[in-house]
């Protein structure tokens, strides 16, 4: 099965579902319509039998630029059944493995999303990012909960008070991402990957991922969802418009 009127690819081969970002132009940018499209997919795949593993890929020039800003401007997501929520519970509650390759930027929910994957792959121009400090905005995807476990109370500050950067380096050793590879490689090795874990047993697949994840679970969705009303409050707080509206604007935003 693939699509070709919409910005998230979609295509099946064996038990292994694939899930590209497609919309290269605005930096795989993700708006409500993908959000919406991801967390049906992933509906999808929770249900189907022959769907075993899922990969989500990017460019290899590009991962994701995060929420696009314009169409959080013009419809920003009013309740827990918005698509970017739906969507962000979807990765956190998926029962199956799911897999990632990930090149050049990473912002926003673009790195959040990874902290939800079983294996993540990178090209060695990945730059990952939560800038949502400079954006009038807070962590989403309970990233504040899984920064801080993975990375450490202060380096966490630094990527999610300071909005930092980091790089492959560190999110390798760290163990957010599992591999570098040539950004040229990467989504080919994650296939790879994807198949091979796709030929092991389904249910112990989903009875080792549960297990692995049973004691986060419950407080994940509970800072996801404290998160959530926050994030929903600042969208439309002086801040997050101003930043908005430098970006659109092309400007430095100026906060008072
Ligand atoms: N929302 C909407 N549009 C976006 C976008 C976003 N998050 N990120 C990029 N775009 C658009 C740009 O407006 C530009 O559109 P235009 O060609 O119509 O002017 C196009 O994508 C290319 O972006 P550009 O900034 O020129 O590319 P770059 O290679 O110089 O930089 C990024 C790439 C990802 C570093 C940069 O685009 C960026 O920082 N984006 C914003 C990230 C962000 O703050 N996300 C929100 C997180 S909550």
């Amino acid at each position: 099965m693939s699509e070709s009127m919409t910005h998230i690819l979609q295509n099946q081969e064996g038990a292994v579902l694939t899930l590209t970002l497609n919309r290269v132009d605005k930096k795989n940018s993700l708006t409500a319509q993908m959000y919406g499209e991801l967390a049906d997919a992933l509906a999808h795949a929770q249900q189907a039998s022959d769907v075993k593993v899922v990969l989500i890929q990017g460019h290899e020039t590009v991962f994701s630029a995060g929420n696009d800003i314009a169409d959080f401007l013009q419809q920003p997501p009013a309740t827990q059944a918005s698509p970017v929520f739906r969507f962000l519970q979807g990765i956190a509650t998926f029962p199956k493995p799911l897999l990632a390759s990930v090149c050049g930027p990473a912002v926003g929910v673009g790195t959040t999303m990874l902290f939800h994957c079983d294996l993540v792959y990178a090209g060695d121009n990945a730059a990952f990012s939560m800038p949502f400090v400079n954006l009038g905005l807070c962590p989403e995807a309970a990233s504040s909960l899984l920064a801080v476990r993975l990375m450490g109370y202060h380096r966490a500050a630094e990527a999610l008070l300071m909005g930092e950067p980091f790089m492959v380096d560190e999110a390798l050793e760290m163990g957010l991402i599992s591999r570098v590879l040539p950004p040229t490689e990467a989504n080919a090795y994650a296939q790879a990957q994807a198949h091979k874990m796709a030929s092991k047993p389904i249910n112990s697949l989903m009875e080792t991922k549960r297990l692995m994840k049973a004691a986060q679970t419950p407080a994940v969705l509970a800072c996801m969802q404290e998160e959530g009303q926050s994030f929903g409050r600042m969208l439309k707080e002086p801040a997050a418009i101003e930043a908005f509206s430098a970006f659109m604007e092309k400007r430095k935003p100026v906060f008072n």
